[in-house]
């Protein structure tokens, strides 16, 4: 079986703050049930508490954005178990830098996106019945986000875990003076604020405060690893004091991020490096200009990063990341892949994959082949700040009652829409810094950082390139930190292959 049972001692008295109206109520709970299979198949009977819509913020702008649900459990297969100590796995559902809301949400793993996508878990039943096992692989579609997080909670639930779900605000929000109120900062300090609320109600909450462990994909993804990266940095104070947060830290001991669309900033020129060779799925290329142009941004901030590649790897350059991420990632991926396979099944794939070597249990190509292999790239070019305003991402870094806006200076200097401005704004550059992991692991290195990085991203995942992820291991690596980074051979954007895995590592990091 997956799947360790945490039965720990019970809580010690509290320092709980005495913050007006953040003060959780232990006994504010409904107890559910949920029938929950593991990774081996396994069906796991969990009785726990469920906590829902809790405001984590004392002057919310958006209560039903800025609050979270928790969910504790008491009995797992009919053995009462005592999590008081346990880890807190801290997972939010946000996709594509959209609001995510759990204030609806009836059960664990029941919160999502406000675009219609989310976890879709059954609402109002007080048993049901969700497999926890591995899912399929959601290539490009940015609803199925909330399905794979879904099953770190349900897994996180069964392993004895108290599982925290917060609610975000996201880019799309508006107010009635035509006002965005959800983009950059917003997400994460909306997220550092209910990390906050936890750590202040220390004896109160179940769950050991000091051991929250962060989870989220892609744009949940980047900001997992974001919170990990800047946890108790001073640069967010301003926008934490405004919402009313909770006077307490908000350092993350353990972060995972799967497929993080991070680094936006230098994400173009990534990209083009990385895809700039693949056609879209119209069989149209991409302007060489631009791509040629993007490519030779990205040559430049890489070897400024000054990074090291894992494993004694030397310095990483756009010269040698093909051949880094081909021998450190890719290939090992393949060969598990294929490893894992029965002899037949893996036959069947070597014929129909001929660029594959296999020989000696072990999996050879070349970058060239591999880039073929994953076919049709997702974006234009530019991928991130589009000429035309058109990205989710312009408009992330909206502000006031403009919708969408340029952050590179690339960007803002082709811009299509007729702008009088060819630059970007003059509050963009800080508001870049306050959403980049890498600002707080190689620009600053933060002390308080996590300490303990899971990393995961699909080998077919082109929505942003493979550097990104490679980057953000690398820079933690570098700073000594635990790094698991591993990318899934095939799979595409979302995917989460191995949660049985993710729930272990949780198990050896915070034990
Ligand atoms: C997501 C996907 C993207 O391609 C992107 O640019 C931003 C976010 C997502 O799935 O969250």
């Amino acid at each position: 079986g997956g799947i360790a049972l945490n039965a720990n001692a019970s809580s010690e008295g509290g320092d709980a703050t005495t913050d007006s109206g953040l003060v959780f109520d232990p006994t504010a709970y409904t107890e559910k049930t949920k029938t929950v299979t593991d990774t081996d198949g396994d069906d796991h009977e969990v009785t726990y508490r469920f906590w829902q819509a809790i405001t984590y913020v004392a002057k919310p702008v958006d209560e039903t954005y800025q609050c979270l649900n928790v969910s504790v459990p008491v009995e797992i297969d009919g053995t009462a178990i005592d999590a008081s100590d346990a880890p807190i796995l801290f997972a939010n559902s946000v996709g594509g830098y959209m609001p995510s809301s759990v204030a609806d949400a009836t059960e664990v793993g029941g919160g999502g996106m406000s675009m219609g996508g989310g976890a879709g878990a059954p609402s109002g039943a007080p048993t049901s019945s969700a497999s926890a096992s591995a899912l399929p692989n959601a290539n490009g579609n940015t609803n199925a986000t909330g399905g794979a997080m879904n099953t770190n909670q349900l897994l996180a639930l069964a392993a004895g875990y108290v599982v925290v779900e917060p609610g975000a605000r996201g880019r799309t929000l508006k107010n009635s003076a035509g006002e965005y109120y959800g983009t950059a900062p917003a997400a994460i300090v909306d997220l550092k604020a209910a990390v906050r609320y936890v750590r202040s109600n220390k004896g109160r909450i179940p769950g050991d405060v000091d051991r929250i462990v962060s989870a989220g994909t892609s744009a949940g993804g980047a900001l997992s690893a974001l919170l990990g990266a800047s946890g108790d940095s001073k640069l967010y104070d301003t926008y934490l004091a405004e919402l009313g947060a909770a006077d307490a830290s908000d350092a993350i001991f353990a972060t995972g991020t799967w497929c993080p669309i991070t680094d936006l900033e230098h994400a173009d020129g990534a990209y083009e490096w990385n895809w700039g060779a693949n056609a879209l799925s119209t069989g149209k290329q991409v302007d060489q200009t631009v791509s040629k142009a993007l490519q030779s941004q990205f040559a430049e901030y890489q070897a400024g990063l000054r990074l090291r590649g894992l494993n004694g790897f030397g310095p990483l350059t756009a010269r040698n990341y093909d051949a880094y991420l081909l021998k450190q990632y890719m290939e090992p991926s393949a060969t598990a892949y294929l490893a894992a396979l029965s002899d037949a099944d893996r036959e069947t794939y070597l014929a129909k994959n001929t660029f594959l070597t296999w020989s000696g249990s072990k999996a050879t190509f070349t970058w060239a082949d591999f880039l073929t292999h994953v076919g049709a790239r997702k974006k234009d070019a530019p991928a991130f700040d589009a000429f035309d305003l058109s990205a989710g991402e312009n408009n992330e870094f909206g502000a006031g009652t403009t919708l969408s806006r340029h952050f590179t200076a690339y960007g803002a200097k082709n811009d299509t829409t007729g702008l009088s401005s060819k630059r970007v704004a003059s509050d963009i550059p800080a508001k870049l810094d306050l959403m980049n992991p890498m600002y707080h692991l190689v620009e600053k290195v933060n002390g308080k950082r996590s300490k303990h990085w899971w990393i995961r991203l699909g080998t077919k995942d082109s929505d942003t390139a493979h550097t990104v992820s490679a980057n953000l291991a690398a820079a933690a690596k570098g700073l000594g930190d635990d790094v698991n980074h591993l990318y899934y051979w095939d799979e595409g954007h979302g995917a989460n292959t191995d949660p049985g895995d993710f729930i272990t590592w949780i198990a050896e990091v915070t034990g």
